[in-house]
């Protein structure tokens, strides 16, 4: 028994090794299997994922590969944009960050990036994710969609 064990954990590593080239190696949730089936057919996928970029400049990557011949509705687009801001996003700092950086990084808006820094500033500096939550008046989906790319 345990040296079945040992071999199936030896291909874990051998696949985090060889990279994120084989869907199963990609994060699961939302938008997983559109993104495979949108992204994969002129190169790899690890072509893709070996990227850590903002919600921006995904959302522009994903529209230039649409003109390039990629092929999804509107949905599935958002989808796959959502996936990869999600799993491959930049992450950032959100107690050293200006708002600047925070709408630019995380793709809050200008008005919701500076109440950030404004409970930040007022209540001193955040600790936890579910700090995050008490901020009136943040996008509650946008902020779970980031939560992997907010540092403390
Ligand atoms: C119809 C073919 C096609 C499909 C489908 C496709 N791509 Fe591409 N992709 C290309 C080509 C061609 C290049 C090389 C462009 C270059 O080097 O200028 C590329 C390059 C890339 C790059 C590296 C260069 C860059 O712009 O950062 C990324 C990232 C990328 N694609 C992401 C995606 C994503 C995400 C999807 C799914 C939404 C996708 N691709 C689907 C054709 C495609």
């Amino acid at each position: 028994m345990r040296w079945v064990l040992f071999v199936i954990s030896m291909f874990g590593v051998a696949a985090v090794i060889s990279g994120a080239t084989d869907s199963d190696d990609l994060p699961e949730g939302k938008g997983k299997a559109i993104f495979v089936r949108m992204c994969s057919d002129c190169h790899g996928l690890d072509q893709v994922t070996t990227s850590k970029y903002p919600k921006k400049q995904w959302t522009y990557v994903v529209d230039d590969m649409v003109s390039r011949g990629a092929e999804g509705s509107d949905e599935d687009v958002n989808s796959v944009i959502s996936y990869l801001s999600r799993n491959f996003g930049k992450p950032l700092n959100i107690n050293t960050s200006t708002a600047k950086e925070i709408e630019t990084g995380l793709s809050f808006t200008a008005a919701q990036s500076e109440l950030l820094v404004r409970y930040r500033t007022d209540k001193g500096a955040f600790k936890t994710y579910e700090e995050l939550l008490k901020v009136p008046g943040l996008d509650a989906d946008l902020l779970e969609e980031q939560k992997k790319n907010i540092l403390f």
